[in-house]
């Protein structure tokens, strides 16, 4: 055993075998393995438990493995908005809640996020978990904020990307995370804070509106 990451899988086991299965199925059915680290998956799930959270906002379903982490804890009558341009990985997505019994927890809808964002209505959110497309994090940001309370949860994951946020020669999702950052840390209507997972290759940005 080397690292924190390595100590904390030993510590706290591997996720059951439902949820460990998910990735290699997915990679199978040629879908990328760009999932939350179980690091992140307990993190929102302390989120979820601690802030009493009923009603949960996703940006990037993939094969539905964080909507899962996050259905399980969720309070009877609690609900997952989870948002997917891709049909096919909405299609292993909602096969995979099905199998995993959250099905009726979690509603995938399909197409750009930014569309379905602006047919959004009802009650506030008490969580918005922002994991899609990197360029359009900051509109994601700004409909996070338009669709949630005070003391409601904004996460953001991958805002560190192996320090390529701070490099002269990152490519437009680096610079568009590098802004990202710069808005939420100066956003009032926030409180938050970058913690670092994977050993410090990436981030995932926490914050509670004021
Ligand atoms: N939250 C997932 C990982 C999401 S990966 C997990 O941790 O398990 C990012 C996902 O965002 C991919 O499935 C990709 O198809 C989707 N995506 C990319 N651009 C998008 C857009 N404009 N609107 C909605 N989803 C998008
Ligand atoms: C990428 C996207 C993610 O959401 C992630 O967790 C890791 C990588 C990507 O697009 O490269
Ligand atoms: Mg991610």
């Amino acid at each position: 055993m080397e690292t924190l990451s390595e100590y904390t899988r030993d510590l706290y086991g591997a996720p059951d075998e439902l949820l460990q299965g998910l990735p290699l199925d997915a990679q199978r059915e040629g879908l990328p393995a760009i999932h939350i680290p179980d690091e992140v998956g307990r993190l929102l799930q302390v989120l979820i438990v601690s802030g009493g959270v009923r009603r949960v906002l996703e940006l990037g379903t993939l094969f539905g493995y964080s909507a899962l982490w996050m259905a399980r804890v969720l309070p009877a009558g609690g609900r997952v908005i989870s948002l997917e341009a891709s049909p096919h990985h909405a299609a292993v997505a909602r096969r995979n809640l099905e199998r995993a019994g959250v099905s009726d927890r979690v509603e995938i809808r399909e197409g750009a996020a930014i569309d379905s964002l602006r047919s959004l209505d009802g009650p506030a959110f008490d969580l918005v978990f922002i994991d899609a497309d990197k360029i359009n994090y900051v509109p994601y940001l700004d409909w996070a904020l338009r669709l949630t309370r005070p003391g409601s949860l904004i996460v953001a994951d991958n805002t560190w990307r192996h320090g390529e946020v701070i490099k002269n020669d990152g490519d437009e999702n680096a610079r568009a995370m590098a802004g990202f950052n710069r808005r939420i840390a100066s956003e009032g209507r926030l409180i938050s804070t970058m913690v670092p997972n994977r050993d410090g290759e990436d981030a995932v940005t926490v914050a509670v509106v004021r």
